[in-house]
């Protein structure tokens, strides 16, 4: 048997029949991709060398890679996407996964050191982006769009350094990355990050909870009033807890969840798309403007 499925990030991703189990194959041909799969794969191995609590990640069994090819072989898992799983998931168990998530993100923050990250990562990330929005054929003329890069550079020029915990991150926490199993969640499609921190990937998930991004990439009907709700419960439940532990997360959260949609904006190319962005980045800058003022 050989299926293919289509992912985000333009990978071939095949099932494949060998010695009579399933196995996952995603490859690239694109010799500038190499690299980021190749190091997608060693992320993905060296989380698989610790326990979480219903946490998983799939096995790999072998990295094949070549200078203009590159494919990681490994477990096939069988699961449901995130929004079959809400269709049907009950009180529990949504309650199991914000459990895991905190459980998740916790051995991270444990297995990271509390370091000082310059402001010039934050401003040349965003000195990239204002570049990167100037040459978008479908930003370049967008005045409104250029008025937020601007305003978002004010706020990435007054964060200063911040002293975070770095050395641990998944770098693409989202819905559409975690392979749902009765109460077991599978990672895959580990990235790399700018920052390698814990905290990015708090931004990633609630990119998806409080943001529900997932839901815009998703193109099959579902019940979008019971997905809205779960993500509320899901997103709550996660800034709470971590608003109560941690003062780096009270305060770099929100600079960096709007450094994470202006890096998605920059790619932007559908109207759809930037719509729901500029609607997204004008609300977390009006959220920044008021607790400065506060
Ligand atoms: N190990 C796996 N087992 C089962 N399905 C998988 C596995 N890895 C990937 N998939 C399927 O392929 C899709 C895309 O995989 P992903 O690694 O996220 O690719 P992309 O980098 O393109 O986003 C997943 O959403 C899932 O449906
Ligand atoms: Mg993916």
């Amino acid at each position: 048997m050989k299926l293919d499925i289509q992912g985000h990030s333009g990978c071939d991703i095949t099932i494949v029949t060998e010695d009579n189990e399933l196995h996952i194959h995603k490859s690239t041909h694109d010799a500038g991709y190499v690299p980021r799969l190749v190091n997608q794969a060693n992320k993905q191995i060296a989380a698989s060398k610790t326990e979480y609590q219903h946490i998983r990640v799939p096995k790999i069994f072998e990295v094949v890679q070549t200078p203009t090819d590159a494919t990681i072989k490994m477990e096939y898992i069988y699961s449901k996407n995130f929004v079959e799983y809400f269709e049907s998931a009950g009180f529990e168990q949504i309650k199991y996964l914000i459990g895991a998530i905190k459980y998740f993100i916790d051995l991270e923050i444990n297995h990271s050191t509390l370091q000082t990250v310059p402001s010039s990562i934050l401003t040349d990330k965003m000195a990239d982006v204002a570049r990167k929005v100037e040459k978008n054929v479908h930003l370049k003329d967008d005045a409104e769009a250029q008025e937020l890069v601007r305003r978002s550079s004010d706020v990435m020029n007054g964060v200063g350094d911040m002293v975070m915990p770095v050395g641990t991150c998944h770098g693409d926490l989202t819905f559409s990355n975690i392979l749902f199993n009765g109460n077991n969640y599978y990672l895959i499609d580990f990235l790399d990050s700018f920052i390698e921190s814990p905290l990015l990937d708090i931004v990633k998930i609630r990119q998806d909870t409080a943001y529900l991004w997932s839901t815009l990439m998703y193109h099959k009907p579902f019940d979008k009033v019971r997905l809205s709700i779960i993500s509320e419960k899901i997103d709550t439940a996660i800034d709470e807890y971590f608003t109560e532990k941690y003062d780096w997360y009270r305060r770099y959260y929100m600079p960096l969840q709007l450094m994470n949609f202006l890096r998605i904006l920059q790619y932007g190319h559908d109207d759809k798309v930037i719509a729901y962005l500029k609607r997204v980045i004008a609300g977390q800058l009006a959220i920044l403007n008021n607790s400065k003022n506060a």
